[in-house]
């Protein structure tokens, strides 16, 4: 591996050229990063320093809701700026009054805590499992389900909730109190059952994706979730759905949830709701709603200024019909893939998703993988992003036109095309 002087003077020591190529070590090394810097952006569009130019099919990861540099966005913020950014959750804060109001009106929910990521408003959610367990069931060590190869986030309760072993390594001990079951599986559902058998008493929550994003872009199948609404209101259990990466329109449908005609008795979000700012929240129905002054608490979580930016995302959807477009263009972007998949069939297996959450599979036996493809993809000014190592994920900006998504079909063939 070759060192090279790091770009940033003050940080004094070496990046490294080769496999984790870009950040000098004054940064943590924390993310395995592309050997680019983006400085500009443009509706699906991104530019590096060179001034290289590249379609933009990651957004942050299912977060730029509405492109780089929106003018609406930028406008309102600037006001909101100009007005008030932060203001302590000691006081009453309108800009948070008319997001959860929206939010409220939209969804099966009854009520709002507002935090700053997807991790965040997951734990929130777990904490309220407990206390539901703790209040409403008279249960003092409860369980929460999950599934396998689910994704809920970094910090240690969400990550203890997630799925996939990778994660835990070296954080163990993990937060007790979560049991796992196969995504979709009813079958692994009533092992876990019979696993439990004594113990089914204590379960307090359901904690699920609608549609699995990090774990590999797996659909809700509707029986199952039927399945799994039937159990939890029969024993007395919250069903949560995770919709950090789905909510938001990005499968077509304000929440995932819509699409398999099943109601969460919470769900959570963050992602695409600020539109690339930060803002988490976790939607309770009244049910749910158990926190009490001092049970849960964010410093910045609902700020002035993010809940202005998670507004103006809410109002370009409902205005500009964005449900519309991303159904059609997740439309478009599947008969794209499915027939990458169909003309270079040895390699790749399925297309799976909904609206703009797309998942193009590649065989376990091909010599390909999603960073193969990426950092080819790279090369061809388009930005992908693997959901896993046989996966190519791709949430683009809820606002891509038709002749973007050509581009981006035309962009990933002709990488595929030069790898094989
Ligand atoms: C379904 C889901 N839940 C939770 C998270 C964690 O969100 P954050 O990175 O904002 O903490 C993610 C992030 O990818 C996610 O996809």
């Amino acid at each position: 591996m070759e060192l090279v002087d790091a770009p940033h003077s003050k940080c004094g020591t070496f990046g490294f050229v080769g496999s984790s190529p870009t950040a000098p070590i004054c940064l943590m090394n924390t993310y395995q990063r592309l050997p680019l810097k983006l400085v500009r952006g443009k509706g699906c569009w991104v530019w590096d320093q060179e001034g290289n130019k590249y379609l933009d099919a990651i957004a942050g990861i299912a977060t730029c809701s509405l492109g780089h540099s929106h003018r609406k966005l930028f406008k309102v913020l600037n006001k909101q700026l100009r007005k008030i950014q932060h203001v302590s959750n000691l006081f009453l804060i309108p800009e948070q009054e008319d997001l959860a109001q929206w939010l409220v009106d939209k969804s099966c929910a009854d009520s709002v805590f507002f935090c700053n990521s997807g991790a965040e408003a997951n734990e929130a959610a777990i904490k309220l499992a407990r206390k539901f367990a703790h209040i409403k069931k008279g249960i003092e060590n409860p369980i929460i389900l999950s599934a396998k190869s689910s994704f809920h986030g970094r910090t240690l309760a969400a990550l203890s909730a997630t799925g996939q072993k990778k994660y835990h390594k070296n954080f163990e001990p993990l937060v007790p109190g979560f049991e796992f079951f196969s995504f979709n599986s009813l079958k692994s559902f009533q092992a876990l059952q019979g696993k439990l058998e004594k113990d089914l008493s204590r379960i307090s929550a359901v904690l699920i994706e609608p549609i699995q994003g990090e774990g590999g872009i797996f659909p809700g199948d509707k029986a199952f979730f039927h399945f799994l609404r039937d159990f939890c209101t029969k024993h007395k259990i919250l069903l949560i759905f995770d919709e950090v990466q789905s909510g938001m329109g990005r499968t077509g449908k304000l929440w995932a949830h819509e699409h398999l005609q099943v109601e969460p008795d919470a769900f959570t979000l963050a992602k695409g709701l600020g539109g690339g700012h930060a803002i988490g929240a976790l939607l309770v129905k009244e049910c749910a709603n158990l926190f009490e002054p001092g049970d849960h608490a964010s410093t910045f979580g609902g700020n002035p200024f993010a809940c202005k930016a998670a507004l103006t995302v809410a109002k370009e959807i409902e205005s500009k019909n964005l449900l519309k477009n991303i159904t059609s263009r997740g439309e478009q972007i599947r008969q794209g893939l499915e027939n990458i998949a169909n003309d270079y069939s040895n390699h790749f297996n399925e297309v799976r998703g909904i609206g703009l959450m797309q998942g193009l599979v590649i065989k376990e036996e091909s010599f390909l993988s999603s960073q193969d493809i990426t950092k080819q993809a790279l090369k061809e000014g388009l930005l992908i992003v693997g959901a896993g190592p046989k996966v190519i994920r791709i949430v683009p900006p809820l606002i891509i036109k038709k002749k973007e998504v050509n581009q981006l079909i035309f962009r990933l063939d002709k990488s595929i095309k030069s790898l094989i």
